[in-house]
């Protein structure tokens, strides 16, 4: 019962631990595929383009950008002047397509996101359709789960706790019936030693009576 409770105690700490991060449009692990420029306070962006906000840059670029990452969800959002593809492990999920017209009253900015996924490898690619696109990207979040390590660690730690149940109920069973077998040893002796008392004292009673019986034979 109580390793039961390890485990559920365990199981809870798993829940909570999912993790956001956040990827920065400056970091290696974004892949350009194409020429790029990077935008900041002192290359500012175009007009058409929202405000960037994470860590003072963005990045434009004409092809694609692909990101791997492990985990079960993710969140970004891009501004695309043109036409692009979001696919998700090879599998397109959602065109973003936006006029320049429309980009330059400020509609080019789209959200993009996948949550509930599976807990493995993902590659998210962005790909231009049309020629001519831009694409501006400035940040992605994705979210972590460790849960596997860490169910594997309430594995190992119910197994190490289950084992040394177990050794302590073998080391206590081995007492427990060495101790058993010594007190069957003792009694076995202490009534060997009571019968010898018992015997030598019926031999003594038998004794003693014949001793009265000779005694009262005696005055006959
Ligand atoms: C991660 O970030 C997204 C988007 O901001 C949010 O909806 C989600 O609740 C966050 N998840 C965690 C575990 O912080
Ligand atoms: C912010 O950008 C700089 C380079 O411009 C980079 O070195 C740094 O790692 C970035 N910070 C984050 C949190 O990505
Ligand atoms: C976006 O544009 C492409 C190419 O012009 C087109 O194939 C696609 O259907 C459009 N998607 C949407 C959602 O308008």
């Amino acid at each position: 019962m109580q390793r039961s409770f390890i485990v559920l105690l365990f199981l809870g700490c798993v829940r909570a631990l999912l993790q956001n991060f956040t990827v920065d449009d400056t970091s290696s692990d974004i892949i350009y595929g194409g020429h790029t420029f990077q935008c900041n306070s002192t290359a500012p962006c175009p007009e058409a383009m929202t405000e960037w906000k994470f860590n003072e840059s963005a990045t434009l670029t004409f092809g694609n950008i692909t990101f791997n990452f492990t985990g079960v969800a993710f969140y970004s959002s891009l501004d695309v002047v043109g036409a692009s593809s979001i696919s998700l492990d090879g599998e397109e999920f959602m065109t973003l397509n936006t006029s320049f017209s429309e980009a330059a009253a400020g509609e080019g900015s789209h959200n993009m996101s996948k949550a509930d996924l599976p807990n493995v490898l993902h590659t998210l690619l962005i790909a231009p359709i049309i020629e001519g696109t831009v694409i501006g990207f400035d940040q992605l979040i994705f979210t972590a789960s460790l849960t596997d390590k860490k169910s594997h660690v309430g594995v190992i730690v119910g197994g190490v706790i289950g084992g040394i149940a177990l050794i302590f109920g073998v080391l206590f069973a081995a007492m427990f019936s060495r101790r058993r077998k010594h007190i069957l040893w003792r009694n076995q002796r202490r009534s060997a030693v009571l019968r010898g008392i018992t015997a030598a004292n019926v031999r003594q009673d038998y004794s003693n009576r014949a001793d009265e019986e000779d005694g009262k034979e005696l005055p006959t």
